[in-house]
């Protein structure tokens, strides 16, 4: 059963704004009618060079981003028809990994508040459940709970991801969107962190949006892929059909471009 069920889904930019004040000069389409589906469990593969519209879909599809026109159904839910109430406690269900781990951990805190503010602002915890909590969620993406009392600038880019996954675990979510969580890293750091997401998947039954310009990284993870290109989905398949037998030109070319490595 879909968990994600994403419908026509359509998000334009004013593009150029004069520096006159004037008007836009046209639009970008960076989502242009964006259907498709994600199942409870899976983790479905968003590939696509630079400016296609992964983060854009990405965003969408959890209203970080509102989109100008379509429907998003998220575990039985109409998103846009959701009352306040509703999406405050849908998007515990519904989270994000960035790219850049140091940019989204606030530097002025200790890992152990970083990791526990989803629960501060969502959860009334006592003070030493939200501790045992945070050590808990240390320990599932293999760090010590020492960590807990430092701050993210003493830790190396694979582990500074690690403590941005465990503050998307924080709440239980049904849902993560994982927008390049390993372009910024090395490839065997990278590698690290892509078996950390498959075993946190088994163990916490997440489905996941995984986006990448790599198609060796998206094929190691995902059981489906869909291939963007200029705000569309130009294909989807399973990995196997993606990779063996692309049907779209885009999608070989992405094929060719990306040298195996091995994960
Ligand atoms: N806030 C914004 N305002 C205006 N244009 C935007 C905004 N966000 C994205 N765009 C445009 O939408 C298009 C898609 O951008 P998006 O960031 O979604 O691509 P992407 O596939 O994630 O690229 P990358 O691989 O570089 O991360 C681009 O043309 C971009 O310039
Ligand atoms: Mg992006």
């Amino acid at each position: 059963m879909p968990l994600v069920e994403v419908h026509n889904l359509t998000k334009v930019y004013p593009l150029g704004e004069s520096i006159f004040g004037g008007a836009a000069h046209g639009e970008v389409r960076a989502v242009d009618d964006v259907s498709l589906t994600i199942d409870a469990g899976e983790t479905l593969g968003l590939v696509g060079e630079s400016g296609s519209g992964k983060s854009t879909l990405g965003r969408l599809i959890l209203l970080l981003t509102e989109p100008s026109s379509g429907k998003i159904r998220f575990d039985g839910h109409d998103l846009m028809a959701a009352s306040h109430r509703e999406m405050r406690r849908l998007r515990r269900d519904m989270q994000i990994i960035f790219q850049d781990p140091f940019g989204s951990l606030d530097p002025r805190l200790r890992v152990d508040d970083i990791i526990a503010e989803p629960l501060i602002i969502h959860e009334r915890i006592s003070a030493n459940s939200r501790r045992e909590r945070v050590a808990q969620l240390l320990r599932a993406v293999g760090m010590d709970e020492s960590a807990g009392s430092r701050f993210p600038h003493e830790f190396s880019g694979g582990q500074r991801q690690r403590i941005g996954i465990a503050r998307a675990l924080a709440l239980r979510p049904k849902f993560i969107v994982a927008d390049e969580p390993v372009s910024a890293l090395d490839v065997s750091v990278g590698a690290q962190i892509v078996n950390l997401l498959a075993q946190l998947q088994r163990e916490f039954q997440l489905t996941y949006l995984f986006i990448s310009h790599s198609m060796p990284v998206v094929r190691y993870l995902a059981s489906r892929i869909a291939v963007m290109y200029h705000g569309h989905i130009v294909e989807t398949g399973s990995t196997a059909q993606i990779t063996e037998q692309p049907q779209h030109p885009y999608t070989r070319s992405l094929l060719e471009a990306t040298p195996e490595i091995v994960v």
